[in-house]
């Protein structure tokens, strides 16, 4: 029988502070209680909700998405995807505000996501009305996706969210970064929440996959979102700048009005291919 969603006790701490503070959201000690407050508060709980307004035919409708975490993942063998890190909050929150400005990246798109872990960006993008989604990852942790999409694309079949028969329009793969057994330039939008992790996973693998999979010319964008933690190698954040560069990929750093749950050492990017001029 699955628990509740439940909040953590130092989310609940800071949960009264970060109410009384909103008037005063300007300032710093405000900003970093309700940061401390959205990145702690479902961190332990067995079910992360994730939450929207979206207008439909000229009403404010409330969306909840919810993916079942597993928070032993990276013990039993699972993997560090078995939980909704902060950074994948903050790039479904970025695709939720380009929606509601009307610039939305990932509407009536082709997308892929990369090591998706629970699935939640991709289950944001699909209840955003994208035309198809390619869930991966690698090894044990694709159970739980699976688990994670079907429920949710259950879910938004029966609020008439999405149409009938949507399920087609989703699938899950192994996909290994860079292995090209997914096809070559074939996804509008490539979406990728903390895979920048040098400390665990090389990063030139990811940046290959991104060259392998985005579509040619000025249309394709990679969504990705990067938590900081630092590396005694190297900076991941001009690794990661220097790799695109190589691979004639241009970055731009989303600003942090464009998000409305962000961090100061979350960053989000938007990668695209450089054109080159005739
Ligand atoms: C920190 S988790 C992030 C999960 C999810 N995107 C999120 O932000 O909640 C990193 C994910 O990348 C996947 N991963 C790591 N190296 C990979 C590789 N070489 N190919 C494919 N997936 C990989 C892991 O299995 C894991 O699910």
């Amino acid at each position: 029988m699955s628990r509740p969603t439940a909040k953590h006790p130092i989310a609940l701490a800071f949960q009264d502070v970060s109410a009384t503070t909103t008037a005063n959201s300007s300032s710093k000690i405000g900003n970093k209680i309700k940061e401390l407050y959205w990145r702690q508060q479902y961190s332990q709980a067995e079910y992360y909700p994730f939450e929207y307004m979206e207008e439909e035919e000229e009403k404010n409708v409330h969306v909840e998405i919810k993916v079942r975490q597993k928070q032993c993942g990276e013990q039993d063998g699972t993997g560090t995807g078995a939980v909704v890190w902060n950074a994948a909050h903050c790039l479904s929150s970025y695709m939720c505000y380009k929606h509601a400005v009307g610039s939305s990246d990932v509407e009536g798109k082709k997308i892929i996501d990369l090591g998706t872990g629970t699935g939640l960006t991709g289950i944001v993008a699909m209840n955003l009305g994208a035309e198809e989604v390619c869930f991966t990852d690698v090894g044990p942790v694709l159970e739980l996706t699976k688990e994670n999409v079907s429920i949710n694309i259950e879910n938004m079949i029966e609020k008439e969210h999405i149409s009938k028969g949507s399920e087609g329009r989703t699938r899950t793969e192994e996909y290994w970064w860079g292995s090209g057994t997914l096809g070559v330039k074939c996804f509008d939008c490539i979406l990728i929440a903390d895979c920048i992790l040098p400390k665990l996973y090389p990063m030139e693998p990811l940046v290959a996959a991104i060259d392998e999979l985005l579509v040619d010319g000025e249309g394709g964008v990679c969504l990705v979102s990067y938590e900081h933690r630092t590396w005694f190698e190297f900076d991941p954040r001009e690794k990661f700048a220097e790799l695109c560069e190589e691979a004639e990929l241009k970055l731009r750093r989303i600003s942090e009005g464009e998000i409305r749950e962000t961090a100061e050492d979350i960053i989000v990017w938007e990668v695209k291919r450089k054109i080159k001029e005739t």
